[in-house]
């Protein structure tokens, strides 16, 4: 997978990509990120990338010229697909993460301020994806809420195929609970039938509990593979 993002302020990448799954993905050259300073592609003394608004209003939108250049010059002679991170995108889910990670090949385009000129958009974005329904100052969190999630689907970066398998959402249910030592917290015990050895027992407990988790806290989810399921 290879993931090129546009920012600003490309230090705040900088330990994300280097620690845990993501870092040891990259060093292990499973997944490629590039991080790419906005301001390469200003061309006044001052490497100016926003302007007032027109029509007035409070706050300073993001020019559209430096954006035009710097993902055309990412993507060079590459058709990635560009994506730009906003609160007016289709909000991330599963099953869209499953899919762009299908894709391979991702620019992010991370906006501050008020937002980036409009015809950017119509330029150069191909999608416009939301983290969630709230307002954050920037789009960097939200290219890495991204790229940590798609780096999962990426064979080989989380040590056990299983465990992305089975982890929340997969099958339109909630992860069962997880126990570890010591057997007991302040008189709260693992469940006994864990500690069995009985491991149709085990995976029968825990598709159980899967089941309740979700019809308790997210009745809305569906199974994927449901053809009454909504895209
Ligand atoms: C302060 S926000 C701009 C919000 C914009 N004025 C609006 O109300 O729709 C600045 C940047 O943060 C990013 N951003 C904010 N909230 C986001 C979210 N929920 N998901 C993804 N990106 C977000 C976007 O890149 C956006 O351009």
């Amino acid at each position: 997978m290879r993931v090129d993002v546009i920012t600003i302020f490309p230090e705040l990448f900088g330990p994300f990509l280097e620690t845990s799954l993501i870092g040891r993905a990259i060093r292990g050259d499973l997944v490629r990120i590039d991080v790419h300073d906005l301001r390469h592609w200003t061309s006044d003394r001052h490497r100016t990338v926003d302007d007032e608004p027109y029509g007035g209003g409070g706050g300073m939108v993001m020019t559209a010229p430096p954006w035009v250049s710097a993902v055309r010059a990412v993507c060079g002679e590459r058709r990635p697909r560009r994506i730009l991170l906003s609160p007016q995108g289709r909000r991330l889910d599963d099953r869209r993460v499953r899919s762009l990670a299908g894709e391979g090949d991702l620019v992010l385009l991370c906006g501050r301020y008020e937002g980036i000129d409009e015809r950017v958009r119509e330029l150069v974005v191909d999608e416009e994806i939301s983290i969630g329904d709230y307002v954050l100052s920037g789009g960097e969190v939200a290219a890495m809420v991204l790229i940590e999630a798609l780096s999962r689907q990426v064979p080989g970066v989380v040590g056990l195929a299983d465990s992305v398998r089975r982890e929340s959402f997969r099958n339109g249910e909630l992860d069962f609970p997880q126990y570890t030592r010591p057997r007991e917290v302040e008189g709260l015990p693992v469940p006994e039938v864990l500690l069995s050895g009985d491991h149709e027992a085990i995976e029968r407990w825990r598709r159980a509990q899967s089941r309740t988790r979700t019809a308790e806290r997210r009745p809305d989810l569906q199974a994927p593979d449901d053809p009454t399921s909504k895209p």
